[in-house]
């Protein structure tokens, strides 16, 4: 069961109080997606590229100031070759095309996950795009290529030992230090398109209190008012990070 249903109403207004501050998406279904419209797995990944730029930026209409999205995770190494080639390319592609459109808008640009067994033309990209957006501050667009979140983890303990760290100073705040969200909030909401409720190792630290939404919808078919969907959703939630509700 997925969590769209219909007593959620796209024309009804969002709280502008209550945006979550850190959206992050599973996207995920571009394989069925193609295979209805008797396509290849990577066209339904070229439909997947194309529907970034409106996601995008009715995040920014809608408030959103850190977005993440899950482009590639370490598990998806295991796809067939022609696969995995197609989505590496459409990533170098898609950063050759949006990056002046996405440092005007203000957004900055960052990617996470581990840059071993990433090719030195995806590389430059990427760390020319960070350089050029650092100072944005419009919205923060983190792009999860190559991620995992148990390797994150394991990264952020090395750099911990690496630092000199004793043990016992160890702490929550110590650990998101060495994370690369840090000084970024935790995610208050995460969105998986497609219909799966998993996490598949997607931001496991900073997703440990978000509320999640998944939704049906194929992700190139992801749309505006599917965002507003799973914000309003979200909105009637009510938080407790394991307390209890507040009683007035
Ligand atoms: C899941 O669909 C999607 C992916 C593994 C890749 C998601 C990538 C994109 C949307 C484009 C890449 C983005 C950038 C920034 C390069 P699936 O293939 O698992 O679909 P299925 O479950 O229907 O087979």
């Amino acid at each position: 069961m997925t969590d769209d249903s219909p007593r959620h109403d796209a024309s009804r207004a969002l709280d502008s109080t209550r945006i979550p501050a850190h959206v992050g998406i599973i996207m995920d279904g571009n394989g069925r997606w193609a295979q209805a419209r008797g396509l290849s797995r990577s066209a339904g990944h070229r439909a997947g590229v194309e529907n970034l730029r409106p996601v995008l930026e009715a995040a920014g209409e809608f408030g959103i100031r850190f977005l993440t999205l899950y482009a590639f995770s370490t598990e998806n190494w295991s796809r067939p070759a022609a696969e995995v080639r197609a989505l590496l390319l459409l990533a170098q592609s898609v950063i050759d095309r949006e990056l002046d459109g996405l440092a005007q808008r203000g957004v900055r640009l960052r990617h996470l996950g581990r840059r071993e067994g990433l090719e030195q033309a995806l590389l430059r990209r990427l760390d020319a795009a960070e350089e050029r957006t650092r100072d944005n501050d419009a919205l923060t667009l983190n792009i999860a290529f190559n991620y995992g979140g148990r390797a994150e983890i394991v990264d952020a303990s090395r750099l911990l030992v690496r630092d000199g760290v004793p043990a016992h100073e160890i702490t929550e705040e110590l650990i998101s230090s060495r994370l690369a969200t840090a000084g970024q909030p935790d995610l208050d909401l995460v969105i998986r398109t497609a219909g799966e409720m998993r996490l598949s190792n997607f931001m496991i630290w900073q997703a440990a209190y978000a509320e999640y939404y998944s939704t049906s919808t194929l992700w190139p078919d992801f749309g505006r008012d599917d965002l507003l969907l799973a914000l309003q959703a979200y909105q009637s939630r009510r938080r407790r990070f394991g307390g209890l509700d507040q009683v007035s």
